[in-house]
C-alpha cells in the first residue's frame, strides 16, 4: 500500500497534532518517538522486550552502518532488514547524510557525492544520492530518507546557502533514481526529503518550500540539535512547520531531550528519533517525569524504593534504585539493559501521553506542567 497519514486531532492552543501513519508494516500513532537501532539492534534490548514492554510502532536503522556491516548483500540474502533482525513492525532508515559527517574521518563533499573513510577499518567509500537510494531499497525500510548534507553549528551563511542548494539538487537526483530502482520486497517504501538551511530563517523557508514542492509522503527537518541553543532550534521548527504541508507527517531528525520533544510537538512535529534515551542509559542517566537522575550517584546507595514509581515498564517496579546503582558500580551488562528499557519506556510513555492530551484538548496545560517537572535534577 501507499503510506497514508490521517490527522485525528489538533490542539487549539498550539500547533500540536495527533495522527496515524499506515504502511504495509502497520499503524504508527503520532506523535511518535522512534528508538534508534543503528546496526540492526536497539542497543541493550532484544526484540521481544522491545515489542512487549516498550511497544514502539517503528524503529530506526542507519544506512551508513548497515552498508559497512553486515553490508547490503547480506541484508538482501536475508530478505531485508525486517527479516534479518526479526522485526515485523515499521522501520525507517536514515540516509547516511548525517553519519558520514559525524562519524567518518577525511570526508570529501562534492557535487557528485561524498567520499568517506570508514570509522571501522579506514577503507574508502563513496555515497551518492543514487547509490544511497539503491542501498535503502536493499535494506528495505518502510520509510527511507533523502541523501542530504547536515551542516554543523555554527555555520557561515554562504556555506549554509550553498549546501542547502546542493541538498536540493541531491533531492532531485534521489527522486529520479528512486523511480528507476524497483522495490526489492513485497511491500512499499515511502520516501521523505529533508529541509536544511542551518539557523537562517530565510534559508529554512526557501528549503521548506523546495521540499514541500517535491510532494513526498512525508517531510523531515535536518541540521538541528547540532549544538545550537534550544531557542534557535524551536525558532527554525516553527518557521519550517509554517511552510510544510499540514496533511503530511513532519519528522524532526535527531531530537532530543524529553523537553525538546514536547516543545517541538507543540510546534507541529509528528516524528522524532534520538540516541539520547539509549546512549545516556548506558552511562547511568535516567529520564523520569520528575526530572533526570544519575543512578551511579552515591545518594542512591541505600535507596530501596522502586526505580521509578510512575514508570511504565516492568523494570521500574521490579528493581530498586540501590540495585541498579550497584549493577552499574560492578559493571554488570544488566545495568545497561535495565536503564535502556526504563528510558525507552519513558520516552514512549511521554509521546503516547502527549497524543492522549492532544485528543483530549488539554495538551498545552499538560505540556507546560511536564516541562517544569522534567527540568529538575533528582
Ligand atoms: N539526523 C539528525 N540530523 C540529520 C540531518 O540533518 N540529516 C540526516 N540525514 N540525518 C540527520
Amino acid at each position: 500500500m501507499i503510506m497514508q497519514f490521517d490527522l485525528k486531532g489538533t490542539d487549539s492552543q498550539s500547533k500540536a497534532r495527533a495522527g496515524t501513519i499506515t504502511t504495509d508494516h502497520g499503524v504508527i500513532e503520532t506523535p511518535i518517538f522512534m528508538p534508534v537501532g543503528t546496526v540492526a539492534s536497539v542497543k541493550g534490548v532484544h526484540q521481544r522486550e522491545l515489542k512487549n514492554d516498550i511497544n514502539p510502532d517503528i524503529i530506526l536503522g542507519n544506512t551508513y552502518h548497515l552498508y559497512l556491516r553486515p553490508q547490503t548483500g547480506i541484508l538482501e540474502q536475508a530478505g531485508g532488514l525486517h527479516k534479518f533482525m526479526n522485526w515485523d513492525r515499521n522501520i525507517l532508515t536514515d540516509s547516511g547524510g548525517y553519519q558520514v559527517y559525524s562519524l567518518s574521518a577525511n570526508r570529501k563533499i562534492k557535487e557528485e557525492g561524498v567520499k568517506f573513510k570508514s570509522h571501522i577499518d579506514g577503507s574508502y567509500h563513496v555515497f551518492t544520492p543514487e547509490n544511497v537510494m539503491e542501498i535503502q531499497r536493499s535494506i528495505g525500510a518502510d520509510i527511507i530518507m533523502a541523501f542530504d548534507e547536515c551542516t554543523p553549528y555554527p555555520c557561515d551563511y554562504n556555506y549554509a546557502k550553498r549546501s542547502m542548494h546542493m541538498t536540493h539538487r541531491w533531492l532531485d537526483r534521489c527522486i529520479n533514481h528512486l523511480e528507476k530502482t524497483p522495490l526489492k520486497y513485497g511491500y512499499n517504501q515511502a520516501f521523505f526529503p529533508i529541509v536544511q538551511g542551518s539557523t537562517y530563517k530565510d534559508l529554512r523557508i526557501q528549503s521548506a518550500e523546495y521540499i514541500a514542492n517535491a510532494g513526498a509522503m512525508g517531510n523531515a527537518i535536518g541540521g538541528l540539535s547540532v549544538g545550537e541553543p534550544a531557542e534557535e532550534m524551536y525558532a527554525m521548527t516553527e518557521v519550517v512547520c509554517g511552510v510544510l504541508p499540514e496533511d503530511k507527517p513532519r519528522y524532526l531528525m535527531g531530537v532530543g531531550t524529553p523537553i525538546n520533544i514536547l516543545e517541538n510537538i507543540a510546534l507541529g512535529i509528528d516524528m522524532f528519533d534520538c540516541v539520547m534515551p539509549t546512549r545516556n542509559a548506558r552511562n547511568g542517566m535516567l529520564f523520569t517525569a520528575h526530572g533526570t537522575m544519575n543512578i551511579k550517584n552515591q545518594k542512591w546507595k541505600d535507596d530501596f524504593s522502586p526505580l521509578d514509581e510512575m514508570g511504565m515498564t516492568f523494570v521500574d517496579t521490579d528493581y530498586s534504585k540501590a540495585y541498579l546503582r550497584h549493577l552499574f558500580s560492578v559493571n554488570e551488562l544488566l545495568a545497561m539493559q535495565i536503564a535502556t528499557i526504563h528510558n525507552l519506556g519513558f520516552y514512549l510513555w511521554l509521546v503516547r501521553e502527549a497524543r492522549k492530551h492532544i485528543l483530549a484538548g488539554d495538551f498545552s496545560i499538560w505540556k507546560n506542567k511536564m516541562v517544569n517537572q522534567m527540568n529538575k535534577r533528582l
